[in-house]
């Protein structure tokens, strides 16, 4: 049944970069170790880190978007911004060679980590096997306005540029995750489950913001979404979600209005900052790996995953509950972290 929710999100132009839904898959090794079984709680992952262009992960959702616009408008270039290991800037290098668009990358030095594999592996490998051109900065630089004067000099040389902000992170960019949740619900009645609560992690904000703006509008409100914050203190990404999550529902027509204690954020697995490994990371990453086989990343789904563990061990969770958990991708990012995984 299209619901009024497929509609508006139909009314904007969309470039298809997954093909498809990506899976939900049952944790049970997981559930097993962690006593869920015995509780009567489900685990589930859904798999956003399992998509056909760029090694995958959440940007690929809100490129849908931000892509399908760029298109409608014979954009020739595309200007993003993000932290040197952005999975975000490697999506959209990867994106921008497919459809083959020019991609500038401004990157800044935002985490305090110099190691080899940080500076050159991961992320900053492949958006050059992508063909982006790359610029970094010291940490502080305001790239958002190196990249306006970038796209001015290109526009006055006749180029038809678009920039995107971190993370993709606009209304427009957060829709794919809103997509996701009409997604997420068409797998419920496919398998017979209902979710209480779908996790994420919280960079940018607009896995979040699009997610709760979706499930407000299939009608099963905002605060099933639950997100772990990895960019900045709680009350920061709680201000910016629901800011986000009320501009994603203006852009899809609805007069909702967001309540801050109606967003779900949990602080706790920042630790001393954004992409600094913490222990509870490190455990979640192995545990992960060890007992289903798959890899999370170490700034944002180890982080949101290790949260969803604690939740889970202090018994959280009642007899009967669904959890989902967003896997969002990022993995390139455990190769810039070979030192934290081998030391
Ligand atoms: C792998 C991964 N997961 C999660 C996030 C967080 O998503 P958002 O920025 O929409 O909060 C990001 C991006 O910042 C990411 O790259």
């Amino acid at each position: 049944m299209q619901t009024l929710l497929d509609k508006s999100l139909s009314s904007f132009a969309r470039t298809d970069l997954l093909q498809g839904p990506t899976p939900i898959q049952q944790a049970e090794r997981l559930e097993q170790l962690l006593g869920l079984k015995a509780q009567g709680v489900g685990l589930f992952l859904k798999r956003d880190d399992h998509m056909l262009i760029g090694g995958g992960g959440n940007k690929l959702r809100k490129l849908e978007f931000h892509i399908g616009a760029a298109l409608a408008s014979g954009v020739d270039t595309v200007i993003t911004i993000g932290g040197l290991q952005s999975n975000h800037a490697r999506l959209t290098a990867a994106v921008c060679a497919r459809l083959g668009i020019a991609c500038e990358l401004i990157l800044t030095r935002s985490v305090p980590k110099a190691e080899v594999d940080y500076e050159l592996n991961g992320n900053v490998l492949l958006d050059q096997l992508f063909g982006a051109e790359m610029s970094v900065f010291p940490a502080g630089t305001d790239s958002l306005a190196k990249a306006e004067l970038r796209a001015a000099q290109l526009r006055d040389a006749g180029r038809n540029v678009m920039v995107l902000p971190t993370g993709g992170s606009t209304p427009l960019g957060s829709l794919g995750y809103a997509r996701c949740a009409v997604e997420i619900a068409q797998q419920e009645t496919q398998l017979g489950v209902t979710f209480n609560q779908v996790v994420v992690p919280n960079g940018s904000a607009g896995t979040h913001a699009g997610l709760a703006a979706g499930f407000q509008l299939l009608d099963r409100g905002t605060s099933i979404v639950k997100s772990y914050s990895v960019l900045s203190d709680r009350d920061s990404s709680a201000a910016r979600t629901v800011q986000l999550t009320q501009n994603a529902l203006a852009l899809l027509g609805s007069s909702a209005i967001v309540q801050a204690d109606e967003i779900t954020i949990d602080g706790s697995q920042l630790g001393d900052g954004y992409g600094l490994p913490t222990l509870a990371m490190q455990d979640a990453v192995r545990l992960m790996a060890r007992a289903e086989g798959l890899l999370i990343d170490p700034v944002y789904s180890g982080k949101a995953f290790a949260g969803l563990l604690a939740d889970l061990r202090q018994g959280r969770f009642r007899s009967g509950d669904n959890v989902l958990f967003v896997m969002t991708g990022g993995t390139p990012g455990l190769y810039a972290y070979r030192e934290t995984f081998q030391a």
